[in-house]
């Protein structure tokens, strides 16, 4: 029997409704012990919500509790940094939401404080647990479509074209559709391909956001609501992504476009978040099929949800929660840890560089 995992949650909002407080709930012997939020009414929703969980005052008055062992930080991204650095010196294990930092110097700051903590460390990439994802990764690595040559990656939605909050400000997201949704499609490329050489790319943005959903004024976006760039993997494949919140009629979430494709000299094959369970797969000569996931990666082992199960555009997301818990108990490394959540803010830094100064810049992780 697992010994409990206490948890604590430093920002209930939405990501953490949605994904971490269910997830702890797919630990075997996990258990949300504590939360707290800077919005005082926000937590106090979240505990009458939630039920049987404690409440503190701040971030560190939570860090202080000997009975917590593992924290989750789904705040803004401009406070991950700090916050994952106190957790780390308070010797909790510590999950932080993507992007994981304003840049790739604060990123690596983290991981070393982690590091010389000894304490587990996580990224929120959360579409590596997609099934179709988990098993587009089995079936390059093994070989079966050849030698990688192409990888590319798109995620289409529909925002409102009001204000979306932090998520619009240089001073509380670091960028716009780069961090939000194109971060976790670069971590795509490293989970698939591996490290890039060089990026070069584009931003452009339409919407002002200088309302709220009530028509009220708001500070007007500084950020990107598109962007695009194409890479050069280390190994030779070549990369490109393409991103939007302006896809009109592509929807938003769990059920809007997202694509990712890899074609290798034996195979194409194609995944979609429209369709976790399953993946296209295209064989030199022939045209593509619709494969089936295989039980094994329909969820990570040891997860107390039943596979196949409810919301298909949710479930997958608990089991980050799962993996967090399991390299805790064992003591090893988390996949996908704050090393790759450096290495993707190392691709974002060199994507913006390359945007500002209109040419093709080497990524330095
Ligand atoms: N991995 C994913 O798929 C995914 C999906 C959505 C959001 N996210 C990330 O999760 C994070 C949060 O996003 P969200 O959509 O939940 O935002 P949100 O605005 O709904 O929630 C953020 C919460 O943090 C709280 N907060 C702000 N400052 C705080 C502080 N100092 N201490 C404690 N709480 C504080 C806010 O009051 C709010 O309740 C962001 O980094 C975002 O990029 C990741």
């Amino acid at each position: 029997m697992n010994e409990e995992l206490r948890f604590g949650i430093i920002g209930v909002g939405g990501i953490a409704g949605y994904v971490h407080k269910p997830g702890i709930e797919t630990v075997p012997n996990g258990r949300l012990v504590a939360i707290t939020d800077s919005n005082q009414e926000q937590v106090a929703k979240r505990a009458q919500q939630w039920g049987g969980v404690r409440t503190h005052a701040n971030a560190t008055e939570l860090l202080a509790q000997n009975d917590i062992d593992a924290v989750i930080v789904a705040t803004p991204n401009f406070l991950h940094a700090p916050l994952a650095i106190e957790a780390a010196k308070a010797g909790k294990h510590v999950l932080v939401e993507k992007p994981i930092a304003m840049n790739h110097a604060e990123a690596k700051t983290m991981l070393a404080a982690a590091v010389e903590n000894d304490v587990r460390h996580q990224t929120a990439f959360t579409y590596r647990f997609v099934p179709a994802m988990r098993y587009l990764k089995h079936l390059v690595d093994r070989g079966d479509l050849g030698t990688p040559r192409h990888f590319r990656a798109q995620r289409f939605q529909e925002f409102t074209d009001y204000s979306v909050g932090w998520r619009q400000w240089k001073k509380t997201a670091g960028t716009g559709e780069l961090g939000d949704m194109a971060s976790h499609r670069i971590d795509f490329g490293h989970f698939l391909i591996g490290p890039i050489s060089n990026v070069c790319g584009a931003f452009k943005q339409f919407e002002m956001r200088d309302r709220d959903a009530a028509g009220n004024p708001v500070e007007p976006s500084d950020t990107d609501d598109w962007t695009a760039f194409i890479a050069e993997f280390k190994s030779g494949v070549t990369g490109v992504w393409e991103s939007t919140k302006l896809a009109k009629g592509h929807g938003f979430g769990g059920v809007s476009h997202d694509f990712c494709e890899v074609n290798g000299t034996e195979a194409s094959a194609i995944y979609e978040l429209k369709h976790p369970y399953r993946i296209l797969l295209g064989k030199k000569g022939g045209s593509f099929e619709e494969i089936p996931v295989p039980d094994e990666f329909m969820k990570v082992e040891g997860s107390t949800r039943v596979a196949g199960e409810g919301d298909p555009g949710a479930v997958w997301r608990y089991d980050q929660a799962v993996e967090f818990s399991k390299a805790i108990r064992a003591g090893r490394d988390c996949s996908p840890s704050f090393a790759d959540g450096a290495n993707c803010q190392a691709v974002m830094d060199a994507i913006l560089k390359a945007i500002e100064e209109r040419r093709w810049v080497e990524v330095d992780y």
